[in-house]
């Protein structure tokens, strides 16, 4: 695998702030020297998600994931070392030398570059057709019916695309671009009989862009009754993927950020219309049930929600499903029902803002959405239609990990459900309990496993003060490392001492796998040194190291089935046993090279 050099990598690690870094996926908060904030690798409500800016470590308490701000970007954007690096570097403006890359790398960032340079292209194609006399039907529809201002629609880059075979193919060919990328960009269909024509024709075409902004796929609406799909939308493509995009972001985010909520809806419109009346921070889903990946892109600006979803049974089963995503992923999430049926698009059209506004202030908590919804249509008077609603519910009581809100949950359901309150928290008790032993025992087991004092306090050391880790390191053998449970790290420690002292805590860090990585920044979120004198660390190491070869050379003499070995042998191993014996009284005595903090 092709490496960076590490100057450039250092240049990068302090050129990329941790805080600044994290804040673009975790809202953090200062607390005291640190930041806090909800972690964004496991589901939590009450935030042990940990930065540490001085030192370039984030850690979470809730699930022991840590490290430096490359980790973080590996393990958030699901990346290699490299490309971590080279996204940072990017991110903050550092020249990324030239790797020793294969051909099909390169050809791939070329590709996603043209692509991007089709969807610009086609954007303004659709612009300059709706704008044009073709357009003008599309243009009063847009205003009159839609509801749409001239601001909105330049604003959202809305366009038109003409029932037209291949223009646009046309356009692309002209520009150099090959008829194979033009495919592969979704925005031209190869036909069953090889014919390649235009993806969208009469439609009324709606960019979607990146978070930055940058166009990559369309939504495509029919302007007739008989035209089918009523929407069609790009396929996914090497640049558009749609599980991990949200329509409108590019829009909003700073106002998702700034008002730390975000109010989700379904559908192109209904992002058009709420984002038009202004002052409400909105994104849409675009017809589907939240995803984790969105759920993780949301996350970086904010972690409260409201559902704001058709009322229809399909957008009611759509919010039922992102709101148990949501909650599992950590988030607070409200659900606001419109009244009469109406869709936030026709809502705030015959209704206005305020109304609609104070509908999103009159959401409900998930969890009274979900009690009202399974209690709808059920005659709870009749047994076993109650039973069945109060097991369903016992499932979604279960999951909430909060004991006092699962106890006042119990009480609504018992409420609900016409039975005493000790009934349902006596069952919602037994449930959880159930669910917390499903946990995986290994994961458990090996996050709790007990480290050794001086382990401890050598790895802390190795991040606070590694001129003391350095000197300590030195000062030990290989062979005292045995045992441990922090060994293959301390071993990967004790292979740097050819570096500088400084340098020690960063390239340890790039050369530990996730586990070592997570111990490791688990040990140096302690706020203190765990040893205070590290020269014990010496002491303690060592006598072990020379107690377990004594040990061994004991087993050794004593063994029966050597009874007839030659008698220099065993005077040999008697040598060596009083050898050792004298070093651990040294030892034991104190430092004998000098080595004092
Ligand atoms: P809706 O059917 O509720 O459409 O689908 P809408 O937003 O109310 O559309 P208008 O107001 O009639 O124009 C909601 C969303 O689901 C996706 C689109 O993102 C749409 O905005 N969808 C719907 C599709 O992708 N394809 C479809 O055929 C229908
Ligand atoms: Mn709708």
């Amino acid at each position: 695998m092709a490496l960076f050099p590490q100057q450039f990598i250092d240049e990068v690690r302090s050129a990329a702030d941790i805080v600044t870094v994290i804040s673009d996926y975790v809202s953090l908060r200062k607390a005291g020297a640190k930041f806090k904030g909800l972690c964004p690798f496991h589901g939590e409500k009450t935030p042990s998600f940990n930065v540490d800016r001085d030192r370039g470590f984030f850690h979470c308490f809730g699930c022991g994931v840590g490290g430096d701000v490359f980790k973080f970007i590996e393990l958030q954007e699901k990346v290699g070392f490299t490309d971590a690096v080279r996204q940072l570097a990017q991110r903050f403006g550092i020249p990324v030398p030239e790797l020793d890359a294969s051909e099909s790398g390169r050809e791939t960032s070329a590709e996603r570059e043209a692509l991007l340079k089709m969807h610009e292209l086609a954007a303004g194609y659709f612009r300059e057709q709706l704008e044009s006399p073709a357009g003008l039907r599309i243009r009063e529809y847009l205003l009159g019916e839609r509801g749409l201002t001239p601001e909105t629609i330049a604003t959202l880059g809305l366009g038109y695309a003409p029932q037209s075979r291949d223009t646009l193919r046309q356009r692309f060919l002209k520009q150099g671009f090959s008829p194979a990328t033009a495919v592969k960009s979704g925005l031209i269909s190869r036909r069953d009989d090889g014919s390649e024509v235009d993806r969208f024709r009469n439609r009324l075409m709606i960019p979607i862009t990146r978070e930055t902004g940058s166009i990559i796929a369309f939504g495509g609406r029919a302007l007739e009754k008989d035209q089918q799909p009523k929407y069609l939308n790009s396929p996914e493509t090497p640049i558009y993927s749609k599980s991990r995009t949200l329509y409108g972001l590019s829009h909003t985010k700073g106002h998702l950020r700034k008002a730390d909520v975000a109010v989700i809806v379904e559908g192109y419109f209904d992002f058009a219309q709420v984002f038009q009346a202004g002052g409400v921070p909105v994104v849409a889903t675009c017809g589907t049930a939240l995803t984790a990946t969105q759920a993780q892109l949301l996350r970086r600006f904010t972690s409260k929600t409201v559902l704001c979803y058709d009322p229809d049974t399909a957008g009611q089963g759509a919010a039922e499903r992102s709101c148990e995503l949501l909650v599992s992923e950590g988030f607070s999430v409200n659900v606001a029902l419109l009244p009469g049926g109406q869709d936030p698009d026709s809502f705030v059209q015959t209704r206005g803002r305020d109304a609609y506004v104070a509908q999103l202030k009159q959401s409900k908590p998930y969890l009274e959405f979900l009690l009202d919804r399974a209690a709808t249509g059920i005659d709870l008077g009749r047994d076993d239609a109650r039973r069945e609603f109060l097991s369903r519910m016992l499932g979604v009581a279960a999951r909430i990990p909060d004991p006092a809100a699962r106890d006042q949950f119990a009480d609504r359901l018992a409420h609900k459900a016409r039975v005493t309150e000790e009934v349902v928290r006596a069952e919602i008790r037994k449930a959880a309990a159930a669910r917390k032993t499903e946990l995986p025992a290994e994961r458990a087991r090996s996050l709790s496993a007990p480290l050794r004092d001086v382990e401890r306090g050598l790895l802390w050391a190795i991040v606070h003060t590694p001129a003391d880790a350095h000197a300590v390191l030195s000062a030990l053998e290989p062979t005292d490392f045995e045992g441990l449970r922090s060994q293959d790290l301390l071993e990967k420690a004790a292979s740097l001492l050819n570096l500088d002292a400084e340098e020690l805590p960063a390239a340890l860090m790039e050369r530990l796998n996730d586990q070592e990585a997570q111990l490791l920044s688990r040990v140096a979120s302690e706020t203190a040194a765990p040893v205070p004198i590290l020269t014990n660390c010496i002491e303690v190491l060592r006598s072990s190291r020379i107690e377990r070869q004594l040990a061994a050379i004991q087993q050794e003499i004593d063994d029966d089935r050597l009874e007839h070995r030659p008698a220099d042998l065993l005077n040999q191993l008697l040598r060596k046993k009083n050898d050792l014996r004298s070093q651990l009284e040294h030892t034991r005595r104190g430092p004998r090279d000098g080595y004092n903090r």
